[in-house]
This record gives structure tokens, sequence and C-alpha cells, in this order.
């Protein structure tokens, strides 16, 4: 069985794989496994969207790397995601330590939006990435401490100006089971419809932990929903501490089935998309020092029992 016809046959919208420059022209075997539309049916930009990708100089914009994740999109009949306009992680200095005060530096980020969604249209976007701290609060970055709670209303007013058939979602983590993050994340999500701030979606990144994805992420996923949006599992996978043995990938083939049988379940949860389907290239390793193996394809791109999982899940 293939993951994409599986998630499709399922009345979801894709199964989806995050992917990167270079290695996507550098490495033809990976990217004809990306390319095939029975197994990935949405893309993702892993950093080539990114404010430090696009816009590195002040008003000085460059779509390269992004133009050629969308055409392989475009070629192979896959969806994009679009990832992300305003996260406060790799932001170029020039926006992140400019003293830039509150007009100006609104301006400069409802013209980051708007040109980056305006270039890259007809897509469900990431507008705003990992608003909140684990405690529920705001997370302090340069758009928080310059404008404020409302630098969120504004990015989405300007992604909605910029676009009015894009999905707008926030995007973050720990919000997949029931906790202080997720419902401080539906209550900006109520807030936000309350005030006709244009939303569509939450996307909750999924980067778990082997053995601890949440029991409540069905129910969490239904509370979402039952708030008027869409949700995603945008960033899926599921790190094991290092050496690999067969019972722990015996554990995340569960944990992968899990995942995705609660996406299944729930109507309103679009797709799954892997942060990266294979261990060759996921971000993990450098990131989370002794753990690895996340992925549900192997270093030597060959399908792991998490790809079994996926496939029971759908
Ligand atoms: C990660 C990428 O995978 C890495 O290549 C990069 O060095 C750092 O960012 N949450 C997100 C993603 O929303 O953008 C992050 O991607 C992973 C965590």
């Amino acid at each position: 069985a293939r993951s994409n016809t599986a998630a499709k046959a399922a009345g979801k919208l894709y199964f989806g794989s995050a992917t990167d420059n270079p290695f996507l022209d550098e490495d033809a075997t990976y990217k004809a496994i990306l390319s095939d539309n029975t197994l990935f049916g949405q893309l993702s930009p892993e950093n080539a969207m990114k404010w430090d990708a696009t816009e590195p100089e002040q008003g000085v914009f460059t779509f390269t790397n992004g133009d050629v994740i969308v055409a392989l999109a475009q070629a192979n009949g896959q969806i994009m995601r679009g990832h992300n306009t305003v996260w406060g992680s790799q932001l170029p200095s020039w926006v992140s330590d400019s003293g830039f005060d509150n007009a100006t530096l609104i301006s400069v980020m409802q013209n980051h939006v708007s040109t980056v969604i305006g270039h890259y249209k007809g897509q469900i976007w990431d507008v705003v990435n990992e608003p909140f701290n684990d405690d529920g609060t705001l997370a302090s970055n340069v758009f928080f401490e310059t404008i404020g709670p409302t630098y969120i209303d504004l990015a989405l007013q300007a992604a909605r100006a910029a676009d009015p058939d894009a999905k707008l979602y926030i995007n973050d983590f720990n919000i997949e089971g029931e906790g202080v993050k997720a419902t401080a994340m539906a209550n900006l999500v109520s807030d936000l419809k309350s005030r006709g701030i244009p939303i569509d979606g939450i996307g909750l990144e999924s980067h778990f932990i082997l053995g601890e994805v949440p029991t409540t992420l069905q129910a969490q996923m239904e509370a979402f929903t039952a708030l008027g949006v869409e949700v995603a599992v945008t960033e899926l996978d599921i790190r094991m501490t290092l050496p690999e043995t067969d019972a722990l990938l015996a554990q995340q083939q569960t944990d992968f089935q899990n995942v995705v049988s609660a996406c299944t379940a729930v109507a309103d949860c679009v797709g799954v998309t892997v942060w990266e389907y294979t261990d060759k290239y996921s971000w993990v390793p450098s990131t989370f020092a002794g753990q690895g193996d996340a992925d549900p394809w192997d270093e030597n791109l060959e399908m792991k029992p998490a790809y079994d999982g996926i496939i029971a899940g759908f």
C-alpha cells in the first residue's frame, strides 16, 4: 500500500513530507521517492520559505529555493504547505536586532507576509509559527516585544489580503495533547474568530519522543476542530535514543500508527506531513544529542516498520 493513496482513501487531502535544498537536487534516489505522488501528496519547505531565506536583506526577496520545491510539487501534482512567514527563529539580524519601532516593524512584517504569500499563491500557509511558550504565554520574539499580541492579528490579516484563497494556519509544538499550551492555542483561535481575524487551521507539529505520543491527541484535535478550524499534523517525526533496536522500531511503528489514526478519526484533520521522510536528512540528530532515526524511511531510503504503521493508521 502507498501512503498518499491510503490517506486519500481515508478521506484526507494528503500524506506529505518536508524537503530541503540542496539535497533535493543532489540525491536522485531521494528525489524520485519524494516525487512519487502515490507516496506523497504534499510538500513542505523545511527552510526555503523562512524569513532568512526569502528576505535576507530588507526589501530584497529571494525565492529561488522555494520556487524549486513548488515547481517539483506542481510537476508531481502535490499540494504545497508554505512554511512560514512570521516566527521568532531563523530571522535575519536586520529584523531581529533592528530596534525597529512599533510602526516600522508592523510595516516590515506586513510587507514580508504579503510579498511571500503573494508570490506563493494558492497554498496552505503557516502564517504564524510557534507563538507560544510551553506555559501558554506568548513567546518573547521581536514581533511580540515590539508590536505586542496584535502582531498575530496583523500577520493573519496581511496573509488574507495577499491571497484570499490561501488556508491560514498557526503552527506550534507541544499542543498535541491536552495541557496549558493547547488550551492557550484554543483560546487564541476562539478569540481570533470572535473578532473576525482570519484563521483557518491549527498545525500540530508533532515532533514526538518514542513512546510518548499523547494519549489525548485525538481529543485535542477534536477540541481544536470544534472551534471551527481544520487541523493538520505538520511536522511529524518520532525520535528514539540511539542505537536503534528491533523493539524500538516496533514501538515506533505503533506510535506512527497512533498519530495517523487520530487524524483519520477526526473529520477536519486534513492530512499528515512528516518532517523529512528519511533518516538520511532528518534535523533530529543535530538538534537532539544522542537521538535520531525518527522518520519512516531509513538512511538507505528503505521503508521502516514505521511506514507500515502509517498505512495501518489510515
Ligand atoms: C527546522 C529544520 O528542520 C532545520 O533544518 C533547521 O535548521 C531548523 O528548523 N519547528 C519548525 C520547523 O516549525 O521550522 C523547524 O525546522 C523544526 C521545529
